[in-house]
Protein backbone atom coordinates (compact mmCIF):
# COMPACT_ATOMS: atom_id res chain seq x y z
CA UNK A 1 0.00 0.00 0.00
CA UNK A 2 1.48 3.77 -0.98
CA UNK A 3 1.70 5.58 2.39
CA UNK A 4 2.50 8.90 0.12
CA UNK A 5 0.25 11.27 -1.59
CA UNK A 6 0.63 10.61 -5.41
CA UNK A 7 1.13 14.46 -6.81
CA UNK A 8 4.07 16.46 -6.92
CA UNK A 9 4.63 20.08 -5.96
CA UNK A 10 3.09 22.20 -8.78
CA UNK A 11 1.44 19.34 -10.53
CA UNK A 12 -1.71 21.09 -9.76
CA UNK A 13 -0.31 24.96 -9.86
CA UNK A 14 -2.38 25.49 -13.23
CA UNK A 15 -5.45 23.61 -12.88
CA UNK A 16 -9.11 24.89 -12.00
CA UNK A 17 -10.05 23.16 -8.80
CA UNK A 18 -14.34 23.24 -8.40
CA UNK A 19 -15.11 22.39 -5.07
CA UNK A 20 -19.12 21.53 -5.13
CA UNK A 21 -20.58 22.79 -1.42
CA UNK A 22 -19.43 25.14 0.75
CA UNK A 23 -20.07 23.62 4.23
CA UNK A 24 -17.86 23.13 7.06
CA UNK A 25 -15.48 21.02 5.00
CA UNK A 26 -15.50 22.66 2.25
CA UNK A 27 -14.61 26.01 3.84
CA UNK A 28 -12.12 24.24 6.02
CA UNK A 29 -10.63 23.12 2.80
CA UNK A 30 -10.25 26.39 1.36
CA UNK A 31 -8.58 27.75 4.45
CA UNK A 32 -6.16 25.20 4.07
CA UNK A 33 -5.53 25.70 0.62
CA UNK A 34 -4.74 29.64 0.70
CA UNK A 35 -2.32 29.42 2.89
CA UNK A 36 -0.03 27.07 1.10
CA UNK A 37 2.35 28.49 -1.50
CA UNK A 38 1.75 25.55 -4.09
CA UNK A 39 -2.32 26.24 -3.58
CA UNK A 40 -4.08 25.98 -6.66
CA UNK A 41 -4.40 29.48 -8.58
CA UNK A 42 -7.92 28.93 -10.03
CA UNK A 43 -10.30 27.74 -7.29
CA UNK A 44 -14.23 28.02 -7.60
CA UNK A 45 -16.44 26.82 -4.94
CA UNK A 46 -20.09 26.56 -5.50
CA UNK A 47 -22.78 26.23 -2.86
CA UNK A 48 -26.05 25.34 -2.48
CA UNK A 49 -27.25 27.22 0.20
CA UNK A 50 -27.50 31.24 -0.01
CA UNK A 51 -25.09 32.00 2.46
CA UNK A 52 -21.24 31.56 2.64
CA UNK A 53 -20.40 28.32 5.19
CA UNK A 54 -20.41 28.96 8.56
CA UNK A 55 -20.60 26.79 11.69
CA UNK A 56 -23.10 24.77 11.45
CA UNK A 57 -22.02 23.34 14.95
CA UNK A 58 -23.43 26.19 16.40
CA UNK A 59 -26.92 26.35 14.95
CA UNK A 60 -27.96 24.51 18.06
CA UNK A 61 -27.08 27.41 20.68
CA UNK A 62 -28.60 29.95 18.01
CA UNK A 63 -31.90 28.13 18.20
CA UNK A 64 -31.54 27.70 22.08
CA UNK A 65 -31.27 31.47 21.82
CA UNK A 66 -27.80 31.59 23.31
CA UNK A 67 -26.20 33.05 20.18
CA UNK A 68 -26.51 35.55 17.67
CA UNK A 69 -26.73 34.53 14.12
CA UNK A 70 -23.18 36.80 13.59
CA UNK A 71 -20.90 34.12 15.80
CA UNK A 72 -21.63 31.39 13.39
CA UNK A 73 -20.18 33.34 10.45
CA UNK A 74 -16.45 31.77 9.18
CA UNK A 75 -15.68 33.99 6.45
CA UNK A 76 -17.51 36.99 4.47
CA UNK A 77 -17.62 36.92 0.71
CA UNK A 78 -14.91 39.76 0.61
CA UNK A 79 -12.51 37.24 2.41
CA UNK A 80 -12.71 34.69 -0.58
CA UNK A 81 -12.31 37.46 -3.04
CA UNK A 82 -9.10 39.15 -1.25
CA UNK A 83 -8.12 34.62 -1.44
CA UNK A 84 -8.71 35.10 -5.33
CA UNK A 85 -11.64 32.56 -4.76
CA UNK A 86 -14.29 32.57 -7.13
CA UNK A 87 -17.59 31.89 -4.69
CA UNK A 88 -20.94 31.55 -6.25
CA UNK A 89 -23.70 30.61 -3.67
CA UNK A 90 -27.38 30.10 -4.21
CA UNK A 91 -26.68 27.05 -7.15
CA UNK A 92 -27.07 23.67 -7.10
CA UNK A 93 -24.69 21.17 -9.07
CA UNK A 94 -27.09 19.25 -10.86
CA UNK A 95 -25.15 17.09 -13.03
CA UNK A 96 -21.67 16.00 -13.63
CA UNK A 97 -20.15 14.55 -17.09
CA UNK A 98 -16.16 13.24 -16.16
CA UNK A 99 -15.45 12.49 -19.66
CA UNK A 100 -15.45 16.45 -20.62
CA UNK A 101 -15.11 17.17 -16.72
CA UNK A 102 -17.48 19.80 -16.66
CA UNK A 103 -20.83 20.64 -14.32
CA UNK A 104 -23.84 22.43 -15.28
CA UNK A 105 -25.67 24.06 -11.83
CA UNK A 106 -29.54 24.46 -11.34
CA UNK A 107 -29.53 27.77 -13.34
CA UNK A 108 -27.73 26.72 -16.43
CA UNK A 109 -24.27 27.52 -15.44
CA UNK A 110 -21.52 25.55 -17.30
CA UNK A 111 -17.98 25.08 -15.43
CA UNK A 112 -15.14 23.04 -16.32
CA UNK A 113 -12.64 21.77 -14.06
CA UNK A 114 -9.25 20.07 -14.11
CA UNK A 115 -9.95 18.47 -10.30
CA UNK A 116 -13.07 19.14 -8.83
CA UNK A 117 -14.08 18.35 -4.99
CA UNK A 118 -16.99 17.09 -3.66
CA UNK A 119 -18.14 18.20 -0.20
CA UNK A 120 -22.13 17.88 -0.58
CA UNK A 121 -22.65 16.53 3.11
CA UNK A 122 -25.66 15.26 3.97
CA UNK A 123 -29.25 15.57 4.83
CA UNK A 124 -31.70 14.42 7.52
CA UNK A 125 -32.85 11.08 6.97
CA UNK A 126 -36.70 10.32 6.71
CA UNK A 127 -38.44 7.17 8.13
CA UNK A 128 -40.36 5.99 6.04
CA UNK A 129 -43.54 6.53 7.18
CA UNK A 130 -47.08 7.89 5.89
CA UNK A 131 -47.04 11.46 5.57
CA UNK A 132 -43.60 11.99 6.42
CA UNK A 133 -43.86 15.10 3.45
CA UNK A 134 -46.67 16.79 5.04
CA UNK A 135 -46.32 20.35 5.43
CA UNK A 136 -45.16 21.62 8.92
CA UNK A 137 -42.52 18.38 9.24
CA UNK A 138 -38.94 20.11 9.47
CA UNK A 139 -35.43 19.45 9.26
CA UNK A 140 -32.76 20.84 11.41
CA UNK A 141 -29.71 20.88 9.38
CA UNK A 142 -28.90 24.11 8.26
CA UNK A 143 -29.49 28.27 8.78
CA UNK A 144 -32.92 28.41 6.73
CA UNK A 145 -34.40 25.13 9.49
CA UNK A 146 -33.14 26.72 11.98
CA UNK A 147 -35.77 29.90 11.46
CA UNK A 148 -38.20 27.54 10.78
CA UNK A 149 -37.54 25.93 14.61
CA UNK A 150 -37.58 29.34 15.75
CA UNK A 151 -40.65 30.22 14.72
CA UNK A 152 -42.16 27.30 15.83
CA UNK A 153 -40.89 27.85 18.93
CA UNK A 154 -42.49 31.33 19.22
CA UNK A 155 -45.98 30.22 17.85
CA UNK A 156 -46.27 27.93 20.61
CA UNK A 157 -48.59 24.44 20.09
CA UNK A 158 -47.20 20.80 20.16
CA UNK A 159 -43.76 20.23 18.57
CA UNK A 160 -43.18 16.68 18.04
CA UNK A 161 -38.91 15.06 17.52
CA UNK A 162 -38.45 12.18 15.92
CA UNK A 163 -35.18 11.06 17.10
CA UNK A 164 -33.70 11.41 20.66
CA UNK A 165 -29.79 11.32 19.38
CA UNK A 166 -27.89 14.07 19.68
CA UNK A 167 -29.14 16.45 17.00
CA UNK A 168 -33.19 15.61 18.34
CA UNK A 169 -32.25 16.24 22.01
CA UNK A 170 -30.46 19.75 21.24
CA UNK A 171 -33.13 20.50 18.54
CA UNK A 172 -35.88 19.49 21.78
CA UNK A 173 -33.88 21.42 24.39
CA UNK A 174 -33.51 24.03 21.73
CA UNK A 175 -37.42 24.34 20.93
CA UNK A 176 -38.44 24.28 24.96
CA UNK A 177 -35.57 26.94 25.80
CA UNK A 178 -36.97 29.42 22.97
CA UNK A 179 -39.97 28.53 23.27
CA UNK A 180 -43.57 30.33 24.26
CA UNK A 181 -45.51 27.96 25.78
CA UNK A 182 -44.84 25.13 23.71
CA UNK A 183 -44.90 21.16 24.25
CA UNK A 184 -41.73 19.55 22.88
CA UNK A 185 -41.92 15.70 22.79
CA UNK A 186 -39.25 13.52 21.95
CA UNK A 187 -39.67 10.15 20.42
CA UNK A 188 -36.64 7.82 20.47
CA UNK A 189 -37.35 4.42 18.88
CA UNK A 190 -35.03 2.47 21.20
CA UNK A 191 -35.50 1.97 24.74
CA UNK A 192 -33.30 4.70 25.40
CA UNK A 193 -31.76 8.06 24.59
CA UNK A 194 -28.76 8.50 22.63
CA UNK A 195 -28.41 4.97 22.32
CA UNK A 196 -25.48 5.31 19.92
CA UNK A 197 -23.55 7.07 23.12
CA UNK A 198 -24.79 6.34 26.11
CA UNK A 199 -25.06 3.01 28.48
CA UNK A 200 -28.84 2.88 29.92
CA UNK A 201 -27.59 4.44 33.59
CA UNK A 202 -26.51 7.60 31.45
CA UNK A 203 -29.70 7.89 29.49
CA UNK A 204 -31.08 7.57 32.37
CA UNK A 205 -29.85 10.27 33.97
CA UNK A 206 -30.04 12.32 30.93
CA UNK A 207 -33.92 11.23 30.63
CA UNK A 208 -34.50 12.56 34.37
CA UNK A 209 -32.63 16.16 33.55
CA UNK A 210 -34.80 16.34 30.73
CA UNK A 211 -38.07 15.55 31.92
CA UNK A 212 -37.67 17.80 34.91
CA UNK A 213 -37.02 20.45 32.58
CA UNK A 214 -40.51 19.98 30.63
CA UNK A 215 -39.21 17.82 28.07
CA UNK A 216 -41.66 14.69 27.04
CA UNK A 217 -39.88 11.81 26.05
CA UNK A 218 -40.77 8.79 24.89
CA UNK A 219 -38.35 5.68 24.73
CA UNK A 220 -39.28 2.44 22.81
CA UNK A 221 -41.44 4.64 20.28
CA UNK A 222 -42.56 2.70 17.38
CA UNK A 223 -43.17 5.62 14.56
CA UNK A 224 -46.66 4.20 12.54
CA UNK A 225 -47.94 7.81 10.67
CA UNK A 226 -48.32 11.32 10.47
CA UNK A 227 -51.91 12.55 10.47
CA UNK A 228 -52.84 15.71 8.25
CA UNK A 229 -55.70 18.36 9.29
CA UNK A 230 -58.03 19.25 6.82
CA UNK A 231 -55.33 22.07 4.64
CA UNK A 232 -52.63 19.25 4.62
CA UNK A 233 -50.41 19.98 7.38
CA UNK A 234 -49.18 17.51 9.95
CA UNK A 235 -51.70 17.71 12.69
CA UNK A 236 -50.87 14.34 14.71
CA UNK A 237 -48.26 11.51 15.16
CA UNK A 238 -49.44 7.87 15.52
CA UNK A 239 -47.47 5.19 16.89
CA UNK A 240 -47.49 1.67 16.74
CA UNK A 241 -49.25 0.96 19.88
CA UNK A 242 -52.03 3.19 19.60
CA UNK A 243 -50.55 6.08 21.24
CA UNK A 244 -51.41 9.49 19.23
CA UNK A 245 -49.89 12.58 20.24
CA UNK A 246 -50.90 16.22 18.80
CA UNK A 247 -48.23 17.96 16.31
CA UNK A 248 -48.49 21.38 15.16
CA UNK A 249 -44.80 20.71 13.90
CA UNK A 250 -42.84 17.50 13.43
CA UNK A 251 -39.16 18.14 13.47
CA UNK A 252 -37.14 14.70 11.80
CA UNK A 253 -33.49 14.05 13.51
CA UNK A 254 -33.52 10.43 13.00
CA UNK A 255 -29.76 10.54 11.85
CA UNK A 256 -28.72 11.75 8.26
CA UNK A 257 -28.22 10.31 4.31
CA UNK A 258 -25.07 11.38 2.69
CA UNK A 259 -25.09 14.03 -0.27
CA UNK A 260 -23.77 10.88 -2.50
CA UNK A 261 -26.36 11.39 -5.83
CA UNK A 262 -23.88 13.47 -7.60
CA UNK A 263 -21.35 10.80 -7.60
CA UNK A 264 -23.90 8.15 -8.31
CA UNK A 265 -25.17 9.61 -11.44
CA UNK A 266 -21.76 10.39 -12.48
CA UNK A 267 -20.49 6.52 -12.00
CA UNK A 268 -18.35 7.06 -9.16
CA UNK A 269 -17.83 4.12 -7.17
CA UNK A 270 -20.61 4.63 -4.06
CA UNK A 271 -21.91 2.82 -1.35
CA UNK A 272 -24.01 4.81 1.48
CA UNK A 273 -21.84 7.32 -0.09
CA UNK A 274 -19.38 8.38 -2.45
CA UNK A 275 -16.06 5.90 -2.07
CA UNK A 276 -13.01 7.59 -1.39
CA UNK A 277 -9.17 6.05 -0.72
CA UNK A 278 -6.76 7.52 1.91
CA UNK A 279 -6.15 10.67 0.15
CA UNK A 280 -9.85 11.19 -0.49
CA UNK A 281 -9.81 10.38 -4.12
CA UNK A 282 -12.81 8.83 -5.36
CA UNK A 283 -12.50 6.05 -8.18
CA UNK A 284 -11.87 8.67 -10.59
CA UNK A 285 -8.47 10.28 -9.64
CA UNK A 286 -9.66 13.79 -11.06
CA UNK A 287 -12.23 13.74 -8.59
CA UNK A 288 -11.68 13.67 -4.86
CA UNK A 289 -14.65 13.66 -1.70
CA UNK A 290 -14.56 14.50 1.69
CA UNK A 291 -17.36 15.08 4.78
CA UNK A 292 -20.59 13.44 5.21
CA UNK A 293 -20.88 12.99 1.52
CA UNK A 294 -17.40 10.59 1.78
CA UNK A 295 -17.14 6.78 2.80
CA UNK A 296 -13.71 5.48 3.60
CA UNK A 297 -12.88 1.80 4.24
CA UNK A 298 -16.94 1.11 5.23
CA UNK A 299 -17.44 4.46 7.78
CA UNK A 300 -19.46 7.40 6.88
CA UNK A 301 -19.11 10.60 9.02
CA UNK A 302 -21.19 12.45 10.71
CA UNK A 303 -18.95 14.64 13.56
CA UNK A 304 -16.20 17.11 12.31
CA UNK A 305 -13.08 15.98 14.21
CA UNK A 306 -12.07 13.54 11.28
CA UNK A 307 -13.67 15.57 9.08
CA UNK A 308 -10.90 18.40 9.83
CA UNK A 309 -8.30 15.34 9.46
CA UNK A 310 -9.80 14.72 6.35
CA UNK A 311 -9.54 17.94 5.21
CA UNK A 312 -5.54 17.95 5.94
CA UNK A 313 -4.47 15.10 3.99
CA UNK A 314 -6.68 16.65 1.03
CA UNK A 315 -4.96 20.05 1.24
CA UNK A 316 -1.72 19.05 1.53
CA UNK A 317 -2.61 16.55 -1.26
CA UNK A 318 -4.08 19.73 -4.06
CA UNK A 319 -1.12 21.10 -2.74
CA UNK A 320 1.36 18.54 -3.51
CA UNK A 321 2.76 18.81 -0.81
CA UNK A 322 3.37 14.43 0.43
CA UNK A 323 1.31 13.00 3.49
CA UNK A 324 0.18 10.09 5.08
CA UNK A 325 -3.49 9.43 4.33
CA UNK A 326 -5.92 9.54 5.77
CA UNK A 327 -6.66 6.94 9.09
CA UNK A 328 -10.02 6.47 11.18
CA UNK A 329 -9.88 6.67 14.47
CA UNK A 330 -12.49 7.22 17.22
CA UNK A 331 -14.48 10.09 18.06
CA UNK A 332 -15.77 11.67 20.96
CA UNK A 333 -19.06 13.63 21.43
CA UNK A 334 -20.45 15.86 23.62
CA UNK A 335 -24.09 16.93 24.04
CA UNK A 336 -24.73 20.86 23.39
CA UNK A 337 -27.16 21.41 25.76
CA UNK A 338 -26.77 24.25 28.65
CA UNK A 339 -26.24 22.44 32.43
CA UNK A 340 -26.02 19.14 30.93
CA UNK A 341 -22.70 17.91 30.76
CA UNK A 342 -22.04 14.51 28.76
CA UNK A 343 -18.95 13.36 26.96
CA UNK A 344 -18.85 10.15 25.85
CA UNK A 345 -16.70 7.57 23.13
CA UNK A 346 -16.47 3.76 22.20
CA UNK A 347 -19.00 0.99 22.70
CA UNK A 348 -21.49 1.56 24.52
CA UNK A 349 -22.10 -1.83 25.55
CA UNK A 350 -19.21 -3.72 27.81
CA UNK A 351 -18.32 -7.16 26.06
CA UNK A 352 -16.79 -10.32 27.69
CA UNK A 353 -13.86 -8.56 26.94
CA UNK A 354 -13.78 -5.46 28.86
CA UNK A 355 -13.81 -5.20 32.44
CA UNK A 356 -15.99 -2.50 33.83
CA UNK A 357 -15.36 0.58 36.27
CA UNK A 358 -17.76 2.72 37.51
CA UNK A 359 -18.36 5.29 39.47
CA UNK A 360 -21.81 6.62 40.59
CA UNK A 361 -22.51 9.57 43.23
CA UNK A 362 -25.89 10.07 43.56
CA UNK A 363 -26.42 13.09 45.05
CA UNK A 364 -24.42 14.80 42.81
CA UNK A 365 -25.90 13.08 39.50
CA UNK A 366 -21.93 12.33 38.64
CA UNK A 367 -21.50 9.02 36.69
CA UNK A 368 -18.21 7.60 34.68
CA UNK A 369 -18.05 4.55 33.46
CA UNK A 370 -15.02 3.51 31.65
CA UNK A 371 -14.56 0.28 29.46
CA UNK A 372 -11.22 -1.34 30.00
CA UNK A 373 -9.14 -4.08 27.68
CA UNK A 374 -6.28 -4.89 28.42
CA UNK A 375 -5.62 -2.28 30.47
CA UNK A 376 -6.11 0.08 27.85
CA UNK A 377 -9.58 2.51 27.62
CA UNK A 378 -11.29 1.37 24.94
CA UNK A 379 -14.83 3.29 25.52
CA UNK A 380 -15.93 5.91 28.70
CA UNK A 381 -19.31 7.57 29.21
CA UNK A 382 -19.32 10.39 31.70
CA UNK A 383 -22.30 12.21 33.33
CA UNK A 384 -22.04 15.37 35.55
CA UNK A 385 -18.68 15.95 35.84
CA UNK A 386 -16.75 15.31 32.07
CA UNK A 387 -13.54 17.17 33.15
CA UNK A 388 -11.64 14.33 32.85
CA UNK A 389 -13.34 13.07 29.23
CA UNK A 390 -10.62 14.77 27.21
CA UNK A 391 -8.00 12.96 29.20
CA UNK A 392 -9.30 9.32 29.13
CA UNK A 393 -9.60 9.61 25.63
CA UNK A 394 -6.26 11.10 24.77
CA UNK A 395 -4.93 7.56 27.07
CA UNK A 396 -7.63 5.38 24.51
CA UNK A 397 -5.96 6.85 21.56
CA UNK A 398 -2.38 6.48 22.67
CA UNK A 399 -3.50 3.17 24.14
CA UNK A 400 -1.81 3.51 27.16
CA UNK A 401 -1.82 0.55 29.16
CA UNK A 402 -3.48 1.90 32.72
CA UNK A 403 -3.56 -1.78 34.23
CA UNK A 404 -1.07 -0.22 36.91
CA UNK A 405 -3.73 3.05 38.26
CA UNK A 406 -6.46 1.30 37.49
CA UNK A 407 -7.66 1.44 41.28
CA UNK A 408 -7.04 5.79 40.49
CA UNK A 409 -8.54 5.57 37.05
CA UNK A 410 -12.26 7.19 37.71
CA UNK A 411 -11.10 9.99 39.23
CA UNK A 412 -9.18 10.73 35.97
CA UNK A 413 -5.32 11.79 35.13
CA UNK A 414 -4.00 14.24 38.37
CA UNK A 415 -4.67 10.99 40.43
CA UNK A 416 -3.55 8.40 37.99
CA UNK A 417 -0.20 11.11 37.98
CA UNK A 418 0.05 10.68 41.38
CA UNK A 419 0.64 6.83 41.08
CA UNK A 420 2.83 7.40 38.23
CA UNK A 421 5.26 9.81 40.14
CA UNK A 422 5.14 7.46 43.33
CA UNK A 423 6.00 4.56 41.08
CA UNK A 424 8.69 6.66 39.13
CA UNK A 425 10.57 7.30 42.84
CA UNK A 426 10.95 3.55 42.65
CA UNK A 427 10.13 2.85 46.68
CA UNK A 428 8.73 -0.56 47.03
CA UNK A 429 5.87 0.53 49.00
CA UNK A 430 5.25 4.06 47.18
CA UNK A 431 2.82 2.99 44.62
CA UNK A 432 0.71 0.84 47.32
CA UNK A 433 0.76 4.15 49.41
CA UNK A 434 -0.45 6.00 46.62
CA UNK A 435 -3.46 3.72 45.38
CA UNK A 436 -4.88 3.48 49.09
CA UNK A 437 -4.58 7.20 49.87
CA UNK A 438 -6.69 7.74 46.45
CA UNK A 439 -9.27 4.73 47.12
CA UNK A 440 -9.97 5.94 50.37
CA UNK A 441 -10.42 9.27 49.30
CA UNK A 442 -13.10 8.02 46.96
CA UNK A 443 -14.21 4.68 47.35
CA UNK A 444 -17.72 5.34 49.22
CA UNK A 445 -19.04 5.90 45.44
CA UNK A 446 -17.14 3.70 43.75
CA UNK A 447 -18.00 -0.09 42.16
CA UNK A 448 -15.80 -1.72 40.01
CA UNK A 449 -17.23 -4.79 38.37
CA UNK A 450 -15.99 -7.02 35.71
CA UNK A 451 -18.50 -7.78 33.17
C1 LIG B 1 -27.60 21.36 14.34
C2 LIG B 1 -26.31 20.59 14.16
C3 LIG B 1 -25.40 20.52 15.21
C4 LIG B 1 -24.21 19.82 15.05
N1 LIG B 1 -23.36 19.76 16.10
C5 LIG B 1 -22.18 19.10 15.97
C6 LIG B 1 -21.25 19.06 17.04
O1 LIG B 1 -21.49 19.58 18.13
N2 LIG B 1 -20.07 18.42 16.84
C7 LIG B 1 -19.76 17.83 15.64
O2 LIG B 1 -18.66 17.28 15.50
N3 LIG B 1 -20.64 17.84 14.60
C8 LIG B 1 -21.83 18.47 14.74
N4 LIG B 1 -22.72 18.49 13.70
C9 LIG B 1 -22.34 17.82 12.44
C10 LIG B 1 -21.46 18.76 11.58
O3 LIG B 1 -22.11 19.98 11.39
C11 LIG B 1 -21.20 18.08 10.24
O4 LIG B 1 -20.43 16.92 10.49
C12 LIG B 1 -20.43 18.98 9.26
O5 LIG B 1 -21.16 20.14 8.98
C13 LIG B 1 -20.19 18.21 7.95
O6 LIG B 1 -19.54 19.04 7.03
P1 LIG B 1 -19.76 18.86 5.46
O7 LIG B 1 -19.05 19.97 4.80
O8 LIG B 1 -19.47 17.46 5.08
O9 LIG B 1 -21.32 19.05 5.25
P2 LIG B 1 -22.15 20.40 5.39
O10 LIG B 1 -21.58 21.27 6.45
O11 LIG B 1 -23.57 19.99 5.49
O12 LIG B 1 -21.91 21.15 3.99
C14 LIG B 1 -22.37 20.64 2.77
C15 LIG B 1 -22.80 21.82 1.92
O13 LIG B 1 -22.96 21.37 0.57
C16 LIG B 1 -24.12 21.98 0.03
N5 LIG B 1 -24.58 21.17 -1.11
C17 LIG B 1 -25.17 19.94 -1.06
N6 LIG B 1 -25.42 19.51 -2.32
C18 LIG B 1 -24.98 20.47 -3.16
C19 LIG B 1 -24.95 20.60 -4.58
N7 LIG B 1 -25.42 19.63 -5.38
N8 LIG B 1 -24.45 21.74 -5.11
C20 LIG B 1 -23.94 22.72 -4.31
N9 LIG B 1 -23.94 22.65 -2.97
C21 LIG B 1 -24.44 21.53 -2.39
C22 LIG B 1 -25.08 22.00 1.20
O14 LIG B 1 -26.10 22.94 0.97
C23 LIG B 1 -24.14 22.40 2.34
O15 LIG B 1 -24.04 23.79 2.46
C24 LIG B 1 -23.92 19.16 13.82
C25 LIG B 1 -24.84 19.23 12.77
C26 LIG B 1 -26.02 19.93 12.94
C27 LIG B 1 -27.01 19.99 11.80
N1 LIG C 1 -23.28 17.50 19.80
C1 LIG C 1 -22.96 16.85 18.67
O1 LIG C 1 -21.87 16.31 18.50
C2 LIG C 1 -23.98 16.81 17.55
C3 LIG C 1 -25.13 17.58 17.63
C4 LIG C 1 -26.06 17.51 16.61
C5 LIG C 1 -25.83 16.69 15.54
N2 LIG C 1 -24.71 15.95 15.48
C6 LIG C 1 -24.48 15.05 14.35
O2 LIG C 1 -25.49 15.25 13.37
C7 LIG C 1 -25.91 14.02 12.82
C8 LIG C 1 -27.40 13.85 12.95
O3 LIG C 1 -27.75 13.64 14.32
P1 LIG C 1 -28.94 12.66 14.70
O4 LIG C 1 -29.11 12.75 16.18
O5 LIG C 1 -30.09 12.91 13.80
O6 LIG C 1 -28.35 11.25 14.26
P2 LIG C 1 -27.97 9.92 15.05
O7 LIG C 1 -26.81 10.14 15.93
O8 LIG C 1 -27.91 8.88 13.99
O9 LIG C 1 -29.21 9.62 16.01
C9 LIG C 1 -30.51 9.43 15.52
C10 LIG C 1 -31.35 8.82 16.61
O10 LIG C 1 -32.70 8.77 16.16
C11 LIG C 1 -33.19 7.45 16.34
N3 LIG C 1 -34.18 7.12 15.32
C12 LIG C 1 -33.97 6.76 14.03
N4 LIG C 1 -35.14 6.55 13.41
C13 LIG C 1 -36.11 6.78 14.32
C14 LIG C 1 -37.52 6.71 14.27
N5 LIG C 1 -38.17 6.36 13.16
N6 LIG C 1 -38.22 6.98 15.39
C15 LIG C 1 -37.57 7.32 16.54
N7 LIG C 1 -36.23 7.39 16.64
C16 LIG C 1 -35.50 7.13 15.54
C17 LIG C 1 -31.95 6.58 16.22
O11 LIG C 1 -32.20 5.33 16.81
P3 LIG C 1 -31.65 3.96 16.17
O12 LIG C 1 -30.28 3.82 16.71
O13 LIG C 1 -32.62 2.96 16.66
O14 LIG C 1 -31.67 4.11 14.68
C18 LIG C 1 -30.92 7.40 16.96
O15 LIG C 1 -31.01 7.23 18.35
C19 LIG C 1 -25.14 12.94 13.53
O16 LIG C 1 -24.07 12.55 12.72
C20 LIG C 1 -24.65 13.62 14.79
O17 LIG C 1 -23.40 13.09 15.22
C21 LIG C 1 -23.78 15.99 16.46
Amino acid sequence: METTSRCSPNDHQNDHLVIIGNGMASHRLIEGLVKQPTRPQRITVIGAEPTPAYNRILLSPLLAGEMQQDALTLRDTAWYAEQGVNLILGEKVETLDRASQTLTTNSGRSLDYDHLVIATGSRPALPDVPGIELEGVHGFRDLQDAEALEAIAQRGGDAVVIGGGLLGLEAAEGLRKRGNGINVSVLQRSERLMNRQLDTTAAHLLKDTLTQRGLNIITGAQLERLESDARGRVAKVHLADGLQLNASSVIVAAGITPNAELGRQAGLRTDRAIVVDEWLTTSDPAVSALGECCQFEGTTYGLVEPIWRQVEVLAATLCGTHTQGYADTPSATKLKISGVALYAFGPTEASAEHEVLNYHDLERGDYRRLLLRDGQIEGAVLYGDTSQGPWYFEQALAGTDLNAYRQALLFGGADVEVLREAASLHSPDSSELSSKQSSSKHSSHTTSEAA
